[in-house]
C-alpha cells in the first residue's frame, strides 16, 4: 500500500486525495469560489462509501470487531456508520423544503461553519471571513483556527433593534477579499432579522466572489420566512439550521448546510470520515417525524409567549434601559446595572450570559419555561438594588 492509499481505520479501497469530478461539471456554483487546492480533492474514501458491487452479506472492509460489545449485545454499532445517513437527509431535506443532495449534516452546525471556512479560504492566502459584530462567537474562532484574517462589519444599533448593513458588508467583502460572508438571521446576541430582500440583493452583489452564509440556528422562532427559499435563485448562498435549539435537542449535535448540490458535495469531500453516530442519526430522524415536530411547534409558541413575559420583567428593571426586540429565544438586555443584575440573579442560582465582551453593558438572557420565568421575577423583585457601573470585565467568546 502506498503512503496515498494508507487510510486512517487501513480501509483503503481507492487513493485518498485524489482527482475528484473535473471542475466543468460543477454547474451553476462557480468552482473558483473553492479553495484552489481543494478542488480537485477527492476527500476520504471509507469503507462505508467506497464499496459498489454486488449485494454483499460478509463485510471485511473496515476492520471492525467480527462479534458485538457486551454492551450493544444486537450489534447494532457494531459497524462504522454512513457518513450522511440516507434516512436523516431526507427527513432534512423534507424538513427545510430542499432536495436531498442540497443537504450536508454537520455535528452540529458548529461543524458546518468550519467546513465552509475550511472548503473556502485557503490559509495565508489573503481570503477572508466577514462577520457583523455582535455575532455568534465561532466565527471568528473557525476564522483563527485556519489561519484566516477576519473582517468585521459591525452592526447599526438602532436603539431597541440591530441592524446588518448589507451594503458596506458588500463593499467591505469586495475590498478585503471575503470568502464567506457569514450573516446570523436571527442574530445571536442580537435577535434581529436581515430581511431577505437585503440577503438576496447581497448574494447577488458578490456572486462572483464570495459565499453568502445565512446561520438561521433561531429560525423556528422568527416570523420572517427563511431564507432556504432563496437557494434556487443564488448559487452562492448557503444556510445553516440545527436541531439545537426549537428542537430541543442541543446535547445531539446536529446541524444542517443546506447550498448548491456541487458546494455540498465538496464540503461532504472536506468532512471527517464518519459525523453522525448511529445512534444520533436515529434519533434525529425520529426528531423530524411529523408528530414530533407539532410538539417543536409548541414548543415555539410557548416560547414566543415567555419572550413577551420576559421582555416586560427585565423591562421594568431600573437597572436595564435597553430590551432589545428579538426573534429568538432570548433576550439582548443593557444597561449601567448589568453588573449588579447578574450578580442578584446568580446568587439566585440564575446563571445568564455576560455579553460584556462584546457589549460593554449588555447581557442575553434565555427564555426559560414558564418556571424558570417566574423565578427570574422573583429574584428580581426580591432585590432591585441601585445601578452600579458595568466593569471592564472580560468573559470568554461566547461558544453558544
Ligand atoms: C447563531 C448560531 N449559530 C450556530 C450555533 C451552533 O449551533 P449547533 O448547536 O448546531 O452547533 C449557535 C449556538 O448557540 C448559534 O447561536
Amino acid at each position: 500500500m502506498t503512503a496515498d492509499e494508507a487510510t486512517p481505520d487501513g480501509t483503503a479501497t481507492k487513493m485518498c486525495g485524489g482527482r475528484a469530478e473535473p471542475l466543468s461539471k460543477l454547474g451553476g456554483f462557480r468552482a473558483d469560489l473553492i479553495r484552489e487546492d481543494l478542488r480537485d480533492f477527492a476527500g476520504y474514501s471509507s469503507a462505508r462509501t467506497s464499496d459498489t458491487g454486488a449485494p454483499a452479506t460478509i463485510w471485511l472492509n473496515a476492520n471492525e470487531a467480527a462479534t458485538p460489545s457486551a454492551v450493544d449485545p444486537e450489534g447494532a454499532q457494531r459497524r462504522y456508520p454512513d457518513p450522511q445517513p440516507a434516512p436523516l437527509v431526507e427527513a432534512l431535506a423534507d424538513a427545510y423544503g430542499v432536495t436531498p443532495d442540497r443537504v450536508v449534516v454537520g455535528r452540529g452546525s458548529d461543524e458546518c461553519i468550519d467546513l465552509l471556512v475550511r472548503a473556502l479560504c485557503a490559509p495565508g492566502s489573503g481570503d477572508a471571513v466577514l462577520q457583523t459584530s455582535p455575532t455568534f462567537g465561532m466565527y471568528a474562532v473557525s476564522a483563527r483556527l485556519h489561519g484566516v484574517p477576519l473582517v468585521d462589519v459591525p452592526q447599526r444599533d438602532l436603539g431597541d433593534l440591530w441592524e446588518v448593513d448589507t451594503e458596506a458588508v458588500r463593499d467591505a467583502a469586495v475590498e478585503q477579499g471575503a470568502r464567506v460572508v457569514f450573516l446570523a438571521s436571527p442574530g445571536n446576541p442580537t435577535g434581529a432579522v436581515v430581511p431577505l430582500d437585503r440577503i438576496a440583493e447581497l448574494a447577488r452583489a458578490l456572486e462572483d466572489r464570495a459565499v453568502v452564509v445565512v446561520d438561521e440556528a433561531y429560525q423556528e422562532f422568527a416570523a420572517p420566512p427563511s431564507a432556504a427559499t432563496l437557494l434556487e435563485a443564488h448559487p452562492n448562498l448557503v444556510v445553516l439550521r440545527t436541531l439545537s435549539k426549537a428542537h430541543g435537542l442541543a446535547g445531539v449535535r446536529v446541524g444542517v448546510a443546506l447550498s448548491h448540490p456541487d458546494l455540498a458535495a465538496v464540503l461532504r469531500r472536506v468532512q471527517a470520515p464518519y459525523p453522525i453516530p448511529v445512534p444520533v442519526a436515529e434519533l434525529a430522524v425520529s426528531a423530524l417525524a411529523g408528530s414530533v415536530r407539532r410538539s417543536v411547534e409548541a414548543r415555539v409558541a410557548e416560547t414566543r409567549t415567555g419572550r413577551e413575559l420576559l421582555a416586560e420583567i427585565l423591562g421594568a428593571d431600573p437597572r436595564l434601559t435597553t430590551v432589545y426586540a428579538s426573534e429568538a429565544n432570548f433576550l439582548l438586555v443593557r444597561g449601567p446595572g448589568a453588573e449588579s443584575l447578574l450578580t442578584d440573579l446568580r446568587a439566585h442560582g440564575i446563571v445568564v450570559r455576560d455579553m460584556r465582551h462584546l457589549l460593554t453593558d449588555a447581557l442575553r438572557v434565555t427564555v426559560g419555561s414558564p418556571e424558570e420565568i417566574d423565578a427570574v421575577r422573583a429574584a428580581l423583585t426580591t432585590k432591585a438594588t441601585a445601578p452600579t457601573p458595568a466593569t471592564d470585565a472580560q468573559p470568554e467568546p461566547d461558544a453558544s
